[in-house]
């Protein structure tokens, strides 16, 4: 697929963004996923990221609507944050996958597309201008914060992303992935606990 690396729109709205995002050529994600997924959501305090649509935010066009949805939604209703109250994106905007039979397997995006989508990350933050950004697993820290980070080791800690605070904490599809229930408990438990220190620091 054609790509152009140097597609650098400058929109003024979130509205303008996702209208220049569909266009986005920056890397070959583009070409085999359905739809583009913008962040979802007006200026919020709230900002959280994941990391890219899955093959259910692919056809709905709207991140964080599958099985990983259901669960955020869960874990921030029980750490009393509404959702409709936060803007929620995704570090890369394209679904990744390679087709099984009539399936289509989730890819981790690379250390390349992470870098070329952050464009996007950094002008819906300026839009959004949130209090505190919390990025949900390793590829969305590593766009957030602008180098890779292990989440294990600071996950739940407040800190700063480009003049802006931020925290990484584990993805809810991990915790999908989890077989042993006890240990999905602690983590989801682990979850909502970040996700009420991330409440405490909003206005
Ligand atoms: N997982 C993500 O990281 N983002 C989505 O939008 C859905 C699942």
């Amino acid at each position: 697929p054609r790509t152009d690396p140097a597609f650098a729109p400058n929109p003024h709205s979130l509205r303008g963004l996702a209208q220049d995002l569909a266009l986005c050529r920056r890397c070959p994600l583009y070409a085999n996923a359905t739809q583009v997924v913008p962040g979802e959501g007006s200026r919020a305090p709230l900002m959280l990221v994941g990391e890219q649509p899955g093959n259910d935010e692919d056809l709905a066009g709207r991140p964080f609507v599958g099985p990983a949805g259901k669960l955020l939604n869960q874990a921030l209703a029980e750490a009393g944050i509404a959702r409709d109250k936060t803007f929620v994106t995704n570090a890369v905007k394209h679904f990744k996958f390679i087709p099984r039979g009539k399936r289509r397997l989730h890819q981790r995006p690379s250390a390349e597309e992470l870098a070329l989508c952050r464009w996007w990350l950094e002008l819906e933050t300026k839009l959004v201008a949130p209090v505190l950004i919390v990025a949900l697993g390793a590829s969305a820290a590593r766009s957030v914060f602008g180098r890779p980070v292990t989440v294990g080791k600071v996950r739940g800690q407040i800190l700063e992303a480009g003049g802006t605070k931020a925290m990484a904490t584990i993805h809810p599809s991990f915790l999908l992935r989890m077989p042993d229930p006890d240990a999905r408990r602690r983590e989801y438990a682990a979850l909502v606990k970040d996700l009420v220190t991330a409440r405490v620091h909003l206005p």
